[in-house]
């Protein structure tokens, strides 16, 4: 049962999250905060090459940073590095069943961790 704003898929991800916690000696790792509402997610990459072999997350946050932290790490684990960010916040928010119009920015979120975490693995491996 849909519990307020949001889907089947948003409960089930926020009362059960999928590869929450962190990698140790993560090949790329990022944090990203939301300033207006205070939201952190972080993003734990083990990639080799050039695959995505595990993810894994950390939101302090509202329901729907939380499911949409979840449902990006189920859509990049196993992708590629193109693959991977290829996943958008549009994507995620789709996969999740809609999110509230107030809650876009919470997927967005989830995004920028992706994004910041392949960085991060980029600038290391370069170096
Ligand atoms: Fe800010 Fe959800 S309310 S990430």
């Amino acid at each position: 049962m849909a519990q307020g704003p949001y889907s089947d898929i948003v409960v089930d991800h926020f009362e059960n999250p999928r590869n929450m916690g962190e990698i140790e000696a993560a090949d790329g790792e990022a944090e990203v905060g939301n300033p207006t509402c205070g939201d952190v997610t972080k993003i734990f990459l083990k990639i080799e090459d050039g695959r995505i072999i595990d993810v894994k997350f950390k939101t302090f946050g509202c329901a729907a940073a939380i499911a949409s932290a979840s449902m990006t790490t189920e859509l990049i684990k196993g992708k590629t590095l193109d693959e991977a960010l290829k996943v958008t916040n549009e994507l995620v928010a789709k996969e999740l069943g809609g999110l509230p119009a107030a809650k876009v920015h919470c997927s967005v979120m989830a995004e920028e961790a992706l994004q910041a975490a392949i960085k991060d693995y980029k600038k290391k491996s370069a170096g």
